[in-house]
């Protein structure tokens, strides 16, 4: 038997948790929109094309905030393209996906789903092949009440309100050669000050992100980030990060410990922030949007064949991962880094919500079902809020081929308004159950009041339409003794401890 222990102290807060740690991503791409967000004449769409059933898996994910169009997408797009009587949209070529966008579904269409699926909208900007004064116009056509050109045009396509979007990402992923329109970091550090500060004179109320390094492979990052804050630290709020994993040489005890690598990423940008505010005796805060991170490798090889098939084709089944259940114990692995971070991640994206690399899957003209992905997203996201605990644990430790001194057990404890406290723990032994002792302190008595766990015997198994419930989380007999719970092997585990009546 493996073992750990966690320490946990009401008095031992390391942040309240920014609820939108647990948003998602909708890109113009694959199938994301087309036939998974919308589909009209769909047996589920409601009246203005919206796939019901997909609205009901995205509110039970309980998702707070959405990041829209793109992605690689926006560093082509126009916004006025997706304005306006859907007839008279063009329909363009997008050089990122290598496909034809439509533009049947826009500006106005996203915000009204969003409104329906209970989310705040999170808007990218295109500084790729456009540049402030776009940027800040279409700030202006969302966000102001009306009385000017553009506020008028989004009243006259059918908003008389402004939509208020508060979050507006600054570009995306400038620093990769594969983006249209990269720069360099001192390139996108001037273009990224200018835009935010036309777009913040244009509302004052809004936040932005700058897009950050597109993973820790890139060549150019930490440079990247000091350079690109260095212009622009004044104009913005956050630095995005993005990061995917994935396990093409099978091996899971490795592809497991790929957490480390995320955990060791967000601590070099904070640092790097930190660096950037000391250097310019700035008194404010930068703080991190992980608004792009899951597993994304099954679907690679696919894609290619695709496209040698459909050139130019429109919601081609892109980027279609099927998860198994290995890929949800990393997911809630990502998850837990995320939460051990709450003081500064203040924003996180699941790349994407549906169809592409996304906890939910449609078929078109048939079902929706949830992904093994899906189960850690959504008992984060609902019992996660509150205050994230400063993490205090010990675990057994392993090696991995690129890892050493890996815990066995990895896990985040959050205490809600009500008192109760939620542990969020992955035990990585494969073959192995870990004794977890939770020693609980100043909270007096607790009770384990109930143990959800998600494992399968097979870490390559998946949820299909036909067997939607192949892995998904199932209760387990709530059994502590002095403090000790057991955790199976290869398990992700909820556990929910309330105060004991006195
Ligand atoms: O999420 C898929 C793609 O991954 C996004 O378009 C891009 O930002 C990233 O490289």
């Amino acid at each position: 038997m493996r073992k750990a222990k966690m320490i946990l102290d009401r008095d031992y807060v390391l942040s309240r948790v920014d609820k939108r740690i647990f948003g998602s991503f909708i890109e113009h791409l694959g199938r994301a929109v087309y036939t998974g967000l919308f589909e009209p004449g769909h047996p589920q769409a409601d009246e203005e094309g919206f796939r019901k059933d997909v609205l009901k898996l995205v509110r039970t994910l309980d998702v707070p905030v959405v990041r829209y169009p793109g992605g690689n997408f926006v560093s082509g797009f126009n916004w006025e393209d997706s304005v306006g009587p859907r007839e008279k949209r063009p329909r363009r070529l997008d050089l990122a996906w290598k496909t034809t966008e439509t533009n049947a579904f826009g500006l106005h269409e996203f915000c009204s789903w969003a409104g329906k699926a209970g989310t705040e909208v999170m808007y990218a900007v295109n500084l790729g092949t456009r540049g402030p004064k776009e940027a800040r116009e279409v700030v202006e056509y969302c966000n102001h009440p009306g009385g000017t050109a553009l506020s008028d045009l989004r009243k006259k396509n059918g908003a008389k309100d402004p939509f208020n979007i508060r979050l507006w990402c600054l570009g995306n992923e400038m620093d990769g050669p594969w983006q249209m329109g990269s720069k360099t970091a001192y390139e996108y550090g001037r273009t990224a000050n200018e835009a935010a500060k036309l777009m913040k004179w244009t509302d004052t109320t809004i936040e932005t992100v700058a897009c950050g390094s597109s993973s820790t492979e890139m060549k150019t990052f930490g440079e990247w980030e000091y350079t690109m804050l260095s212009e622009c630290y004044d104009n913005i709020d956050y630095v995005s990060l993005h990061r995917y994993y994935g396990n093409p040489h099978n091996d899971t005890p490795d592809f497991l410990a790929s957490s480390i690598n995320l955990d060791s990423f967000i601590r070099t940008v904070v640092s790097i922030c930190d660096a950037v505010k000391g250097k310019k005796h700035s008194g404010k805060t930068v703080n991190l949007s992980l608004d792009e991170w899951n597993v994304w490798y099954h679907s690679n090889q696919q894609d290619q064949e695709l496209y040698k098939r459909e050139p130019w084709g429109s919601a081609l089944p892109l980027l279609e991962d099927v998860y198994n259940f290995e890929d949800a114990l990393l997911v809630g692995l990502m998850l837990i880094t995320i939460l051990k971070n709450a003081d500064r991640v203040k924003i996180g994206c699941i790349a994407q919500l549906v169809n592409v690399i996304a906890p939910i899957m449609t078929r078109a003209g048939g079902g929706a079902w949830a992904q093994t992905i899906y189960w850690p997203l959504m008992q984060a996201s609902r019992y996660g809020r509150g205050f994230s605990l400063l993490p205090q644990c010990a675990s057994d430790l392993m090696d991995t081929t690129h890892y050493s001194d890996v815990p066995v057990v990895d896990a985040a404890a959050v205490l809600d308004d009500r008192g109760a406290v939620t542990v969020f723990a992955v035990n990585r032994d494969l073959k192995e159950g870990a004794e977890l002792t939770l020693d609980l302190r100043a909270f007096g008595t607790m009770r384990l009041e109930s143990h959800s766990v998600l494992h399968h015997d097979d870490v390559k198994a998946v949820n299909t339409e036909e067997n939607p419930d192949n892995v998904r989380p199932r209760d387990v007999p709530a059994y502590m003794e002095d403090g000790k719970v057991i955790l199976p092997a290869a398990s992700w585990n909820v556990l929910r401890l309330i105060p004991e009546k006195p």
